[in-house]
C-alpha cells in the first residue's frame, strides 16, 4: 500500500525524518529559508500530513488547500503559528513538542539575564575594537544577580526551570504572574504569586515566559516598562510580539531600564538596521533557545511520533486541539 504524502517543512534533525520515513511518503523543503506561502499550499495539495516549523504560517487557505490533511505536526513547543480554531473546525489535530526543550530555553534566558547585566557583549565589542585601553575601575559596571528579586512573568515549565536556576545558584528571590496558582513553585522555591503592578515595582530582573494569543499581544509597553525600576534587566525567550519594541527601544535609550536580553523579536530576523541593534544595552540572539543537540533531537522525536500517530489513527504524545 502506498504510504501518505507528507510535506515537511525544513531539514530538521534526522532522528525524527527516519523515524517518519517508515510510515510516510517524505517531501522535504531542502532550502535555508521557508517556502513561501503560496509554495506551502502548493506542497501541501495531496499530502495527509504536514511537519510545520514556527516560521510556517498555517491558516485557513494552507488547510483548504489540503483536502486530505489528516495531521499538522509542529517542530515547536508554541503554536502561535497555526491557526487553531481553523485546524479545529476542520477536525485536524496539531501536535506541538512541550517538556523537552524546558532547560535548553531556561539555559538561554540564564545566558541573557548574565549577559546583559553584566554588559558582555558590549565590553567584548569594545575589548575587540581596541577601546580597551587599560584595566576600568568605573568602566563596563553591570548589576548582580545575588540576592535580588526576579519576576517572571509565565510560571509554566520554562519560568520554573529558570526561577530554579536563580533561587538556588543565586540567592534570588522569586516572585511571579500566572493563569494559576503555583503550589510547586511556592514550596520549592519560596516563590510568591503576585498581580502584575507589583511583579513590575518590585523585580531587578523581569523574564517573560507566557505563550503568545490575544491577551500577551503587547503585553509590555510603555506603561509597563515606566513602572520597571532603573536597573531592571528584562529578558525575553517566549514570542516577540509580546513586546512592543518601539516602546521597549525608548525604555533602553533613555536608561529608563538598565538592559534587555531578547531571544525573540518582531519581526524575525529582525532587520540588521533596527535601532535595538544599535543599542549597546540590548543583547539580542536569534531564537537559539532551543538549539542544542539533545534538544533538537528531542523535539524531532515527539513531532515524529505525533505525525505517526495523527497518521496511523493513535494517540498523540502531545496534541494541543485533543
Ligand atoms: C518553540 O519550540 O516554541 C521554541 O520557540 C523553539 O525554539
Amino acid at each position: 500500500m502506498a504510504l501518505p504524502h507528507v510535506f515537511v517543512a525544513r531539514r530538521i534533525p534526522d532522528f525524527g525524518l527516519e523515524k517518519m520515513a517508515k510510515y510516510a511518503d517524505l517531501d522535504i523543503w531542502p532550502e535555508q529559508l521557508p517556502p513561501a506561502p503560496e509554495v506551502l499550499r502548493q506542497k501541501v495539495k495531496n499530502c495527509e500530513g504536514l511537519v510545520s516549523l514556527l516560521t510556517d504560517r498555517v491558516d485557513a487557505s494552507v488547510m483548504d488547500a489540503a483536502p486530505k490533511l489528516r495531521i499538522i505536526s509542529n517542530f515547536a513547543v508554541g503554536v502561535n503559528n497555526v491557526d487553531i480554531p481553523a485546524a479545529t473546525a476542520r477536525k485536524i489535530p496539531i501536535g506541538n513538542t512541550p517538556g523537552v526543550l524546558t532547560e535548553a530555553t531556561a539555559d538561554i534566558a540564564m545566558t541573557l539575564m548574565l549577559a546583559a547585566s553584566r554588559r558582555l557583549t558590549e565590553s567584548c565589542e569594545d575589548a575587540k575594537a581596541g577601546r580597551w585601553k587599560t584595566w576600568e575601575p568605573l568602566g563596563w559596571i553591570g548589576q548582580e544577580l545575588q540576592g535580588r528579586t526576579l519576576g517572571i512573568v509565565g510560571m509554566g515549565r520554562i519560568g520554573h526551570a529558570l526561577a530554579r536556576r536563580c533561587h538556588f545558584g543565586w540567592g534570588m528571590k522569586v516572585i511571579y504572574t500566572s493563569r494559576s496558582p503555583k503550589p510547586e513553585s511556592d514550596q520549592e522555591l519560596q516563590a510568591r504569586q503576585v498581580q502584575m503592578s507589583e511583579l513590575l515595582q518590585e523585580s531587578d530582573f523581569v523574564s517573560v515566559h507566557c505563550d503568545l494569543n490575544e491577551t500577551t499581544k503587547g503585553l509590555f509597553g510603555a506603561e509597563q516598562f515606566a513602572q520597571m525600576r532603573s536597573h531592571v534587566v528584562f529578558v525575553n525567550t517566549s514570542r516577540g510580539p509580546v513586546v512592543d519594541q518601539t516602546a521597549l527601544a525608548q525604555a533602553l535609550r533613555s536608561q529608563k531600564i538598565f538592559a534587555a536580553g531578547l531571544d525573540v523579536t518582531d519581526p524575525e530576523p529582525l532587520p540588521p538596521t533596527h535601532e535595538l541593534y544599535s543599542l549597546s544595552n540590548c543583547v539580542i540572539a536569534p531564537h537559539i533557545a532551543s538549539a542544542t543537540v539533545p534538544t533538537r533531537n528531542a523535539m524531532a522525536r515527539i513531532c515524529a511520533e505525533n505525525l505517526i500517530a495523527g497518521l496511523t489513527g493513535q494517540k498523540m504524545t502531545s496534541c494541543v486541539n485533543p
